[in-house]
């Protein structure tokens, strides 16, 4: 089979942040390919650039220097308006704080990726539905954000990113509000939607036991890729260990 082009591509990329005393280097020359339906985890201890990583890879800001690729978009070229229209279209996202809309109830929240691709409203609240199913939230189509518990908006959360199919979803820390047993809920549900339709998963996240679902785990320190593994490479009995 031939080798296909990676979909995420990372070119000597480098982030500064201009301070009043001096330039703090949160990037400094990461180089990385991410192949396709690639779960792939961002290691690191706090203050060691994964949050700023992942701002890069998905166009939240720009690089001060290198480059990004995905799929066949050199994002890291494209003004502010590209860069929305290109995220609304190709990526989806999975935050910490969920980040869902307080005036909308669960189905809203979950159609609206829909609304922006210009899905008609009766076909969109289907799907909405439909992805709220799947999570476990069928008895909650109509309920608020507060009005559902953490990890339950969690799952509001992670239909929203799936609900239109995107290519890459990009999470940090999306389980870091959770206890230990939602945690494991939230994490095998983002797993078993991105590998039946073969998404590509950037996962941030400083949990080993996350991190154990992950194909593949780059550890970051200070702005640089000190390690590179496959997640096989932990032996099985530890793994099962920690679940
Ligand atoms: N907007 C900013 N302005 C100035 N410095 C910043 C900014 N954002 C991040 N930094 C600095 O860049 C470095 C990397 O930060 P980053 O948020 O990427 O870390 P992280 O690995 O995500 O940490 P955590 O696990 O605590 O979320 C840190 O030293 C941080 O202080
Ligand atoms: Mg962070």
């Amino acid at each position: 089979m031939p080798m296909e082009r990676p979909i995420i591509e990372v070119r000597h990329l480098r982030k500064e942040y201009p301070a009043a005393d001096e330039t703090v280097v949160a990037l400094d020359g990461i180089d990385l390919a991410i192949p396709r339906g690639q779960i792939c985890c961002v290691y690191g201890e706090s203050g060691s650039g994964k949050s700023t990583l992942l701002n890069q890879l998905a166009g939240m800001e720009k690089p001060t220097r290198g480059g990004v690729r995905i799929g066949g978009t050199v994002i890291s070229r494209l003004d502010e308006r590209e860069l929305a229209a290109f995220r609304q279209r190709h990526l989806g996202f999975v935050f910490q704080s969920y980040n869902l809309l307080p005036n909308l109830t669960a189905v809203e929240n979950v159609a609206m990726p829909l609304m922006f691709r210009g899905v008609p409203k009766t076909q969109r609240e289907k799907a909405a539905r439909g992805m709220l199913r799947r999570v476990g939230l069928g008895k909650r189509l109509n309920h608020y954000p507060t009005q559902m518990s953490g990890g339950q908006q969690q799952r509001v959360g992670i239909a929203r990113a799936f609900v239109a199919r995107p290519q890459v979803v990009f999470a940090d820390e999306p389980t870091g509000n959770l206890d230990s047993k939602t945690k494991i809920d939230v994490m095998e549900m983002i797993v078993s939607f991105a590998r039946a339709l073969d998404q590509t998963i950037v996962l941030v996240t400083h949990d080993d036991n996350m991190a154990a679902y992950a194909d593949r785990v780059v550890t970051l320190l200070d702005g640089r890729i000190i390690d590179d593994r496959p997640v096989a490479a932990v032996p099985a009995s530890t793994q099962g260990a920690s679940r």
